[in-house]
């Protein structure tokens, strides 16, 4: 389903990301994990098609996202959605959040979901559908995100993200700017939607213990480069990074 190979990225004169390559499978959840700097969203943003790569590639779905002309990579680009750590990142503070959620289902009024097609004609409806989908009352859709809170604006970036029923959800740090309380709902409700729609997630986290939970493979960042890659039945196996060793120690404590 994606396919990172060789992929390498400078800001001004300094790499961020060094010679990255791994494959993910369909309904797969791989678990991005580094410390704070070490490339962790700038990789997504390339996944993302929002960033160029300076060298290798990122193909999705048998599409290469470098060589794509504007019109298909535009195209490309819907296969893949993002939930960021600040939900507010994906909602428009101008926009009514029913509004928001189906933002992507305007641009690419082509690719509704099969799970709303039936509604396809009435926007409000599947606004309804999606709020139902991420667990949030009918009658939030008519606020604006400040008027949510904070875990009920994610659940609303959560419907916006699926909207489209993306190949592959990408969830950066999906909880980290919520209260410990609301996080485990908000993890349990991701894990509810990958099933419901087999969709992939790269989810991405510094918390070893949050993707231990959710993810089935793990890659581990360090300082740009792609030290660990390995399967969760190795986690504690022999073969295991020193760096990842620290992250487990460091979950495990908390
Ligand atoms: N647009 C940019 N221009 C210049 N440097 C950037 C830009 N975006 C990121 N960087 C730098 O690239 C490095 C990697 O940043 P990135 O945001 O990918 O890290 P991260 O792993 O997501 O960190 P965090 O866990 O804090 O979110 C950092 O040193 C950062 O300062
Ligand atoms: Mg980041």
């Amino acid at each position: 389903m994606l396919e990172v190979k060789n992929v390498s990225k400078s800001y001004q004169l300094t790499l961020v990301l060094k010679d990255i390559s791994f494959q993910m499978a369909q309904g797969e959840c791989l678990g991005l994990i580094g410390g704070s700097g070490s490339g962790k969203s700038t990789l997504a943003k390339l996944i993302l098609g929002i960033a160029q790569c300076d060298e290798g590639e990122v193909i999705l779905n048998g599409a290469d996202f470098q060589s794509l002309k504007k019109g298909e990579l535009r195209r490309a680009r819907r296969h893949v959605q993002a939930v960021f750590q600040d939900p507010s990142a994906s909602l428009n503070p101008k926009l009514r959040i029913w509004k928001s959620i189906i933002e992507p289902l305007e641009n690419y009024p082509d690719a509704v979901p099969p799970f709303l097609i039936e509604v396809k004609a009435d926007k409000r409806k599947m606004a309804e559908i999606l709020l139902s989908k991420v667990g949030l009352q009918q009658d939030l859709m008519n606020r604006y995100p400040h008027q949510l809170s904070g875990g009920q604006r994610q659940r609303a970036a959560i419907a916006r993200g699926i909207s489209l029923q993306p190949s592959l959800l990408i969830c950066d740090e999906p909880t980290s700017s919520l209260d410990v309380s609301i996080q485990a709902q908000i993890l349990n409700l991701l894990r509810e939607l990958k099933n419901e729609f087999n969709m992939s997630y790269l989810f991405i986290s510094h918390d070893m213990a949050a993707a231990r939970y959710m993810c089935n493979r793990f890659a581990v960042l360090k300082e740009g480069s792609l030290v660990d890659l390995f399967s969760a039945d190795d986690l504690f196996g022999v073969n295991r990074h020193p760096y990842t060793r620290k992250l487990i120690a460091a979950a495990m404590e908390s």
